[in-house]
């Protein structure tokens, strides 16, 4: 995707900062650049901006890149090390900060409130200051307070950008919402929005925050249904992949974030269904639905590690497992939260050695082989795992990977490979929660996939 994909918009002469230049701010001050406005980006370091003065953004994020050196050459997107004096002009001020976990997994607001009283007082007149990081409710009130401004209004505005996908999950929203107790500062934010398609939320700030957990934790906890599904269908010979698509096609459930893996990671997930069940307990309310999203999602990456190890040949002194993967999803070179790291790191203290390619890292790690192809990561491997569902993977040259693994064991925590042509190439496949034997699948397909077929034609 290229930032020319998506239509440009005339210039509105309207001036904004977005604070923040990570996965978050940085999308949102080059799509906000993309539909007219006047941005300029900032972040404390001075590195981060020097690069991005250049074109270089710091992480991997499709189609990025393009537009931030396309919004720079039309003079809409500059970059400052400066909160202050980039926050001064601005007619609204977009706060992109992180929020990481505490230790008890409440959200760290410093970052947040540490900006809103340094910008406080240089605001001009009639500014509206923006939350998009992901914040506990009620800290619009709290940054209200910091700023210590009558004429400032606060505005949740919740972002919902998955990585990999950020600038199409920008143009193309599925929803936008916006919390303030100024209905005239909430109809504000919606106008900068004014080019792009899609439902507008104006609700209360503390409802708009709310949202944004609420949204991140029903995710999640659907992921984890979905997993224990998976478990539940290799104990009853079934296949989840069926049962998803027979769950999706229903439209109340719909087909979006079934698919089974060895758990669910990342910035966001992991630290927002801590936060949410802090939160609620915070106000005196448990969260059991979210609690045991959160339980089976760490057992989920040990039962993983279970399951690669029990498919170790017998006795072997040390055995080496190749990952391929390393990322918590594909189109990302995020590691934070990676159920793959937690899976290297558990094999590891197992006594395994571990051979890893991902196409995006290639720097060292502790205790690991960083391979550059994923043939050089299966040398003398016992058990190949697929931990990240990179495409370029389901086109591997199986017999190749048979040559060259010691052992003949696919464990496919994606379920990304074609298990019958990892059959044919003389492996064993494991996938999660579908049939471990072809014939099994092939039996499935036949009952379960032509009478579908029959039944559409
Ligand atoms: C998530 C949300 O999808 C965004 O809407 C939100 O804005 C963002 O968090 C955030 O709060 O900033 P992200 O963490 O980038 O985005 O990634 P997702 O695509 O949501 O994936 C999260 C995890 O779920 C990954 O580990 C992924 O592998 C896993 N997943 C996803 C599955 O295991 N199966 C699926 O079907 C979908």
């Amino acid at each position: 995707m290229r930032g020319n994909d998506f239509a440009q918009h005339g210039a509105t002469g309207i001036q904004v900062c977005v604070i923040g230049a990570g996965y978050v701010g940085l999308t949102i001050a080059a799509g906000l650049a993309s539909l007219g406005h006047t941005v300029i980006c900032t972040d404390t370091s001075e590195s981060r901006i020097r690069r991005l003065r250049l074109g270089r953004v710091p992480f991997l994020e499709e189609g990025l890149p393009d537009v931030v050196t396309e919004m720079q050459a039309m003079e809409r997107l500059t970059f400052s090390s400066s909160n202050i004096s980039a926050a001064a002009d601005a007619d609204f001020v977009f706060l992109c900060v992180p929020t990481p976990p505490k230790a008890g997994g409440a959200a760290d607001l410093r970052h947040v409130l540490d900006v809103a009283n340094q910008i406080g007082p240089f605001l001009k007149p009639g500014a509206v200051v923006v939350t998009k990081s992901t914040v506990p409710v009620g800290t619009g009130d709290l940054v209200a307070g910091r700023l210590s401004r009558t004429d400032i209004a606060v505005v949740a505005n919740p972002e919902f950008l998955a990585e990999g996908t950020a600038l199409r999950d920008f143009f193309r929203p599925d929803r936008i919402v916006i919390g303030s107790n100024s209905l005239q500062a909430a109809n504000a934010v919606a106008s900068l929005y004014s080019g792009l398609e899609c439902d507008v939320i104006v609700t209360d700030i503390r409802t708009a925050e709310l949202i944004k957990y609420a949204s991140n934790a029903y995710l999640a906890t659907r992921l984890s249904f979905i997993n224990s599904l998976a478990d539940l269908c290799e104990a009853a010979g079934a296949d989840i992949r069926d049962v998803a698509r027979g769950m999706g096609s229903d439209r109340r459930i719909g087909p979006a974030f079934l698919r089974p893996g060895p758990g669910w990671g990342g910035s966001c997930f992991p630290k927002d269904t801590r936060a949410l069940i802090r939160i609620a307990a915070d106000h005196g309310v448990d969260l059991p639905l979210v609690r045991s999203a959160v339980q089976i999602n760490n057992d989920r990456k040990s039962a993983m590690v279970r399951r690669i190890l029990t498919e170790i040949p017998d006795g072997h002194p040390q055995p080496t497992i190749a990952m391929w993967g390393l990322t918590y999803k594909a189109g990302t070179d995020d590691l934070r939260d990676s159920p793959a790291v937690a899976m290297v790191n558990d094999l590891l203290a197992a006594g395994a050695a571990v051979q890893v390619f991902d196409p995006t890292q290639h720097e060292r790690i502790d205790g690991v082989v960083i391979c550059h192809d994923m043939y050089t990561a299966c040398q003398g491997a016992h058990v190949l795992v697929v931990a990240t569902e990179w495409p370029q993977f389901a086109d591997a040259d199986l017999s190749l990977v048979r040559k060259i693994m010691a052992g003949q064991v696919v464990v496919d925590t994606r379920n990304l490979l074609n298990a019958a042509a990892v059959h044919s190439a003389g492996l064993r496949y494991r996938g999660v929660g579908v049939p471990s034997k072809v014939s099994d699948a092939a039996r499935l397909l036949e009952t379960v996939r032509e009478p579908l077929a029959v039944m559409s034609s």
